[in-house]
């Protein structure tokens, strides 16, 4: 099963196959890229894997499987969250306000809540289907909750907060990686403007490794390193890398106070 020359992408030199259009496992419009360390059965797999399993965040169906699976794929997945809420730099029974960017079913805003008794939290999510099932998980706390539905494709998502409102934290969990770099970029950006003085980000995400093998040509996922500069350069202050392991990370930075 050939890999076709790397016509596509010549700058990155012979260690990366190129596999198009037409190739197998390959859909109509697919472009992938891959190290040439990785057997071909694993890049075709990763393809078919990838064809087959496009996230649906609005099925029903796909969002009760994913809330199902989410826990079990990473063994170190609550102890992470916990570490998430760990970085608000705030005393435990003040009324803080935080924003959970792309809560899904509210794995995160459950642990603020249970860190932060007092909070309100303003879960926010591109699919109503999966904050359907975070009303639901979060019923005993609902008078500190609000609900907005909307992508953070574009900078619209701002004019959809409460007019004014101001964060002592931002946070969020495997949501970011969803948009392409140069937009997490922006979306950067505005999360800094949303930030109380000494409000904290932290972000739990996928990211790419320096040395990692794979790379998908439509969200490449900027390593960690490149994510610490762009906060950086926004302004953010203590930015870190709190943790990373396999291509997962939790990182972030402070607005000065
Ligand atoms: C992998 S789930 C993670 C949910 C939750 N934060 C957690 O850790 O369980 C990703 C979530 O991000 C949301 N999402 C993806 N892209 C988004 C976007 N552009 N705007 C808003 N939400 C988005 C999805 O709807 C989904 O609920």
């Amino acid at each position: 099963m050939p890999f076709t020359p790397d016509v596509y992408y010549p700058e990155r030199g012979k260690d990366w196959k190129c596999r198009k259009p037409g190739d197998v496992g390959m859909d109509a419009d697919s472009l992938n890229c891959f190290h040439s360390s990785q057997s071909d059965e694993l890049a075709v797999l990763q393809i078919k894997r990838r064809n087959a399993m496009p996230h649906e965040w609005d099925s029903p169906e796909y969002v009760h499987r994913w809330i199902e699976d989410g826990d079990k794929t990473d063994p170190q997945r609550a102890e992470q969250i916990t570490a998430l809420v760990g970085l608000i730099r705030c005393s435990s029974e003040e009324c803080i306000e935080v924003l959970d960017l792309g809560a899904g079913y509210g794995i995160v805003t459950r642990e603020i809540l249970t860190a932060y008794p007092n909070a309100r939290v303003v879960c926010l999510d591109g699919s109503s289907e999966m904050l359907k099932h975070g009303k639901a998980r979060l019923v005993d706390w609902q008078d500190q909750l609000s609900f907005v539905v909307t992508s953070f494709d574009s900078p619209n998502w701002l004019a959809t907060l409460p007019a004014k409102r101001q964060f002592d934290a931002v946070l969020s969990s495997r949501a970011i990686h969803h948009v392409v770099d140069d937009r997490k970029q922006g979306l950067y950006a505005e999360i800094f403007q949303l930030l109380k003085p000494g409000g904290c980000f932290a972000n739990h995400d996928l990211v790419r490794k320096l040395d990692d093998p794979v790379r998908d040509i439509d969200n490449p996922f900027g390593t960690v390193e490149d994510q610490l500069v762009w906060l950086e350069n926004i302004g953010f202050i203590d930015v870190e890398c709190f943790w990373q392991m396999e291509g997962r990370a939790l990182f972030g930075g402070y607005k000065s106070g």
